[in-house]
């Protein structure tokens, strides 16, 4: 089975069943989008390469955003679709093979940079078409961070920010619990030894233009 059959057969309900707190999660993950790197102003145009569900759209219409969301999974889309009607634009193709019509400001690719097959063209081609950052997140105790670095580097990334992210993807914490994970990830030399056992990092590599 492809890794798209995969996800085809995951695709219904795909938020309620991947996620613990599924809209929370998503509202933490575009603060974090936002946040790292260079501001992006409301009315700004974010690019989210597999997509999946779209779960990222919500919170970022709701600050103002422009979304558009691509997906290698017809289902996926076709769940995006079903949950967001025609607010967003969604397209269903290959992210190794997708080119916006037009520039975007920010590009994000969340649990997914992985899976085109030559990371250095793909990020070549986001850091072509993006205009202020490319956001993307990844589990340092699975990925090599200096590799990462080292591929966006080449692919023509001139700056990269990063920031570790604590909250579970799968458990639903309590809020004294999710305020103490916040301050972890604030924390610097302790968020980084706490990355060694837990959490992902979130990437934001602005190019170099
Ligand atoms: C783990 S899910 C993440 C979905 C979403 N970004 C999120 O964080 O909830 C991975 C997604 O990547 C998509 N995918 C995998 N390989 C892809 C490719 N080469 N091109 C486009 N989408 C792909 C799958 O269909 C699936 O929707």
């Amino acid at each position: 089975m492809s890794i798209i059959e995969k996800f085809d057969g995951l695709a219904r309900g795909y938020s309620e069943h991947d996620y613990a707190d599924p809209a929370r999660y998503a509202e933490r993950r575009a603060d974090v989008v936002l946040s790292t790197g260079p501001a992006v102003a409301p009315g700004a145009t974010i690019l989210d390469l597999a997509c999946g569900d779209a779960n990222m759209a919500e919170p970022l219409l709701a600050r103002g955003y422009e979304y558009v969301g691509v997906d290698g999974s017809g289902e996926m889309i076709a769940e995006a679709k079903r949950r967001l009607g025609d607010r967003v634009a969604l397209t269903h193709e290959l992210i190794d093979r997708y080119t916006p019509e037009a520039e975007v400001d920010v590009t994000v690719c969340l649990r997914a940079f992985y899976y085109p097959a030559d990371r250095v063209a793909f990020f070549r081609d986001v850091a072509r078409y993006t205009r202020c950052k490319f956001v993307f997140d990844f589990d340092p105790r699975v990925y090599s961070r200096a590799e990462i670095e080292r591929d966006l580097r080449e692919a023509g990334f001139a700056k990269i920010v990063l920031q570790p992210f604590f909250l579970p993807q799968r458990v639903s914490v309590p809020g004294p619990l999710r305020v103490a994970l916040t301050l972890l990830e604030r924390s610097g030399p302790l968020a980084r030894l706490a990355l060694r056992v837990r959490g992902i990092w979130f990437c934001a590599a602005v190019p170099s233009r």
